[in-house]
């Protein structure tokens, strides 16, 4: 049987012999107590990277989420987010379970973007009848969809002329960042650092394009890591010996930053592939992501395609929509066993 071709998400990466390597290399101690070079060294290169004064290592993109509505937000606050933001859509009510921050979720417009004047509608008066609107909340990528630069720039603007505060779940930052410098013809990390700095913290994910097994960053001013600090250790986040996976997402952000491109390229390579199959529209992907809807007839197959790709070793998810994401363990032969298998099940 060939190897299965896991295109469920990009997170299902194994470390690379070098990665390995790296981890069984890196210097570790006790990062309660704040001795752990590794991690201190990982902080401080994101930082660094993305223009902020601090940077916290964290277990989960869930986690820095938290941990940044949190610092931002205390009870009674609310922060305005769009309707399939992960941190809204995604994480269990976690801001609002554990925080008693009320969300105030608002559609998004198609190109994934939450319009300005809907935005600003949202911001409650300082009034005792409402919650204190504290923050906006943006993701980039959202659904793998890049925001348009000129949007950020104007949302984030909004936002702090009205007294918000600005994170940005960036758990795909450096995906959009290649994206975007696509476009621009910049280089990446630049463009990782121009969106970066529209917001008050970012939350960046090193176990998704990046590569690594476990961890991500949230970046902020020197008192709000501080705060996120205090919160991540009431969530349980506080890791000893953390240098093993701070030193696997450090060599991430040293060595696959600039791979990120021939993900994209392989996401562009499946959705040109399976464009033309009849009863499919295939959105065309900005990055990694490829989300396809059946139509007609087949809408009512989601269920046997999914079991068709599997049997042929491709693996895909189906919750709403059809999605494959490309990443560091798909090649060009398994996009292309992909799309073989999707034209079987639609030619039988
Ligand atoms: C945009 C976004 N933010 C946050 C997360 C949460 O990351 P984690 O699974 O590490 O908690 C995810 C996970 O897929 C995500 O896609």
């Amino acid at each position: 049987m060939a190897t299965v071709v896991d295109l469920r998400s990009d997170t299902v990466t194994q470390p690379t012999p070098a990665m390995r390597a790296a981890m069984a290399a890196a210097p570790l101690g006790d990062d309660v107590f704040g001795s752990d070079p590794s991690v201190n060294a990982l902080q401080d290169k994101i930082a660094g990277l993305l223009g902020f004064e601090a940077a916290l290592f964290v277990p989960t993109g869930t986690q820095s989420n938290l941990c940044a509505i949190l610092s931002h937000c205390g009870r009674g606050d609310e922060y305005i987010v769009g309707q399939q933001q992960h941190c809204y859509r995604w994480e269990g009510g976690g801001a609002a379970v554990f925080g008693s921050v009320q969300p105030q979720p608002l559609d998004h417009a198609a190109d994934g973007t939450l319009p300005l004047a809907q935005v600003e509608a949202a911001i409650k008066p300082d009034d005792a009848h409402f919650a204190r609107t504290r923050l906006l909340a943006l993701e980039n990528t959202l659904g793998g969809k890049l925001l348009p630069f000129d949007y950020v720039q104007a949302a984030t603007a909004l936002a702090k002329a009205k007294g918000l505060q600005r994170h940005l779940d960036g758990a795909r930052l450096f995906n959009a960042a290649t994206a975007q410098a696509a476009h621009a013809g910049g280089d990446v990390r630049a463009e990782a650092r121009r969106i970066a700095q529209c917001f008050d913290s970012v939350s960046v994910c090193f176990s998704k394009g990046l590569g690594a097994p476990i961890g991500s960053a949230l970046c902020g001013s020197k008192e709000f890591i501080a705060r996120a600090h205090r919160i991540r250790k009431m969530a349980g986040g506080g890791m000893r010996q953390a240098g093993l996976l701070a030193a696997a997402a450090s060599h991430a952000l040293d060595h696959h930053v600039d791979r990120l491109a021939d993900d994209h390229a392989l996401a562009q390579r499946l959705a040109t592939g399976l464009a033309g199959i009849d009863g499919l529209v295939v959105e065309a992907p900005h990055t990694n992501i490829v989300f396809v809807d059946l139509t007609g007839a087949t809408q009512a197959r989601s269920a046997e395609l999914i079991a068709h790709l599997n049997a042929q070793g491709i693996l895909a998810t189906g919750l709403y929509r059809l999605r494959f994401v490309t990443h560091l363990d798909v090649d060009e032969a398994g996009v292309d066993r992909a799309i073989a298998a999707m034209r079987g099940f639609f030619s039988a």
